[in-house]
């Protein structure tokens, strides 16, 4: 999703900006643009990647400048279209993550202006441009966002003025505070290159940065915020001699999943005990998490909760004082995910949030976390940080009993499975299932989930027994299937399913650490007891897709079409 870099200081302002926006490119984008402030405004765009951005743009010296990644929601893929957007003479620049929604209602108001482009944000240049004929240009941008119904992360420049103005609402902005020197990013990746100190921006903040400092204004008046430090390293920012973040990031999980398991969970055990009920929102692969967390907590605690898509959750649940949702958000800016728990605040429930980022809104929104502490994940397939939060979800249903060394052992025994014929074998299916139950179920769920992003192909997770309520009707030899089989109680069932759908022509693989002597490929993991067995299944459903995606000749670290942090509803 698109990303936004500014920067107020000494260095070079080309290298900050297209460096800072190289750092921001795995969250996904279509276009780019550059501007910079001097004795008049520069901006240079392109639609494509920063590296032909780079291309066009001239080495401006200037003392700030602004860059931005688009990910098109208004208006179509074009270089108008890109950020910086400027108002009608030239002398603003505006990067703008987010919606507008009242952007008719504006333009009415704006009907003196000349537009250049499709995009909301260009509105905002404009009522700012309208507000700077009466004052100055805090209170013009003060007054600026009053008039705006939506969500941004905003960073202005405007000629004449040293400083770099921004704003946040349901949109994540943090400041990167250096000596002499201030950036402003939606992701702090885009300035860990040059300082670790940093400044999340809360809903409603709006100030400016300048070479002297920064100050932070809400309704009006000035706030202070907390200084955070990042708490991973630069190197994270690069593959490391991998050919992929992805395969990178699945080969890290080993180690991560120990800084998860390392994390205090006890408050948030006690509030689950102490809940009326609880509800758990996440989207896609944290939805998957949550799944399993809803699993562990009934079947190990005889805790029931209900696990809810986020998107859904304000249409299907109605929360109270006595309820507790978990929220689960690897980013902890899932627009989806924050909304459901904004709506569960206001209606007095409380909140825990299982994050991987310190700083995150999740964190500011939650009455207890816990950070994953995985790490920086480029890939925007989540791969270590699914991992992660499965630990956590172990965590909380198991407390101190959990057993760290299992987990490690077993990941590390899946990872040295070779699954490379299974992904040649892949390419040839366009009908994909994946099939478990019980505690499997979710982890076909992510089967599916991933080998779709990264493959481009039809996959589906169903639980065994769901089979001959319609999806047999699917089976024949274009359909492959991926079963996975630990030795529980539900193995001598998924037995019956696979029989199934080999009796019907389909491919069949499965991955167990059991006898499954009817598949046409069996991947055996090691023996390990349940619930640890679930880990072994996760490198494999990880590498199945990024293999697969690789063979397709598709980029497994940036899939077409999605975003890394989906900071929109
Ligand atoms: C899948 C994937 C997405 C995210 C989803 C939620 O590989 O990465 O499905 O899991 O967009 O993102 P977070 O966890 O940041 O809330």
């Amino acid at each position: 999703m698109c990303g936004i870099i500014g920067y107020i200081g000494y260095r070079n302002k080309k290298e900050v900006a297209i460096k800072g926006l190289k750092s921001l490119e795995y969250r996904g984008y279509d276009s780019a643009g550059i501007g910079f402030i001097n004795d008049k405004v520069y901006v240079f765009k392109k639609v494509g990647r920063v590296d032909e951005l780079k291309d066009v743009v001239n080495n401006i010296n200037a003392t700030l400048v602004i860059g931005h990644t688009r990910w098109a929601t208004h208006g179509g893929v074009t270089e108008e279209n890109a950020h910086p957007q400027t108002d009608c003479s030239n002398n603003i620049m505006v990067v703008h993550n987010g919606t507008i929604e009242n952007v008719d209602e504006l333009r009415l108001r704006l009907k003196n202006h000349k537009f250049n482009s499709e995009t909301d944000t260009e509105l905002i240049a404009h009522l700012l441009e309208e507000e700077l004929k009466e004052t100055e240009p805090l209170k013009a941008l003060e007054l600026t966002l009053n008039q705006l119904k939506g969500s941004y992360a905003l960073v202005i420049g405007i000629k004449g003025v040293n400083k770099l103005l921004f704003a946040k609402q349901d949109s994540p902005l943090h400041i990167g505070l250096g000596k002499k020197e201030f950036f402003l990013a939606s992701d702090i990746a885009a300035f860990v290159e040059y300082t670790r100190k940093f400044v999340p921006l809360m809903d409603g903040d709006y100030g400016y940065v300048s070479l002297e400092g920064y100050k932070i204004f809400n309704k009006g008046k000035e706030v202070k915020r907390d200084v955070l430090e990042i708490n991973w390293e630069i190197k994270e920012v690069e593959k490391g001699g991998y050919p992929h973040f992805m395969l990178k990031e699945i080969n890290e999980q080993v180690d991560v999943v120990g800084n998860a398991l390392a994390v205090n969970t006890s408050n948030i055990e006690e509030m689950i005990s102490n809940a009326g009920s609880i509800h758990i929102v996440a989207a896609g692969t944290s939805y998957h998490a949550g799944y399993l967390l809803k699993l562990l907590l009934e079947k190990y605690k005889g805790i029931e909760s209900d696990i809810v898509i986020a998107s859904e959750y304000i249409f299907t649940k109605r929360p109270n004082k006595d309820t507790v949702v978990i929220a689960i958000s690897q980013s902890g800016e899932t627009a989806d995910t924050l909304q459901a728990i904004k709506f569960a605040k206001r209606r007095g429930a409380r909140i825990v949030g299982i994050t991987n980022v310190m700083g995150s809104s999740l964190t500011y929104l939650s009455d207890e976390y816990a950070i994953m502490n995985a790490g920086l994940e480029v890939g925007v397939a989540a791969t270590k940080t699914f991992t992660s939060q499965v630990a956590i979800a172990f965590k909380i249903v198991f407390g101190g009993r959990v057993n760290k060394e299992k987990i490690k052992q077993t990941l590390t025994s899946s990872l040295n499975i070779d699954i490379a014929s299974l992904a040649k074998k892949c390419i040839n299916y366009d009908k994909m299932f994946f099939l478990g139950r019980g505690l499997s179920y979710p982890i076909a769920m992510e089967g599916a989930l991933k080998f779709k992003e990264l493959t481009y192909k039809h996959a589906e997770a169903y639980p065994g027994g769901e089979l001959k309520h319609g999806p047999l009707s699917l089976m024949d030899e274009d359909a492959f299937v991926f079963a996975f089989m630990p030795e529980d109680e539900t193995f001598a069932k998924m037995i019956y399913s696979v029989e199934e759908v080999k009796a019907r022509g389909a491919f069949v693989a499965a991955a167990s650490p059991g006898n499954v002597d009817k598949v046409d490929a069996l991947l055996k993991v090691n023996k390990e007891e349940m619930p640890y067995q679930l880990f072994s299944f996760i490198p494999l459903l990880q590498l199945l897709a990024y293999r697969t995606s690789v063979l397709l000749g598709n980029d497994p670290d940036k899939p077409r079409n999605l975003a890394k942090s989906i900071t929109v509803e």
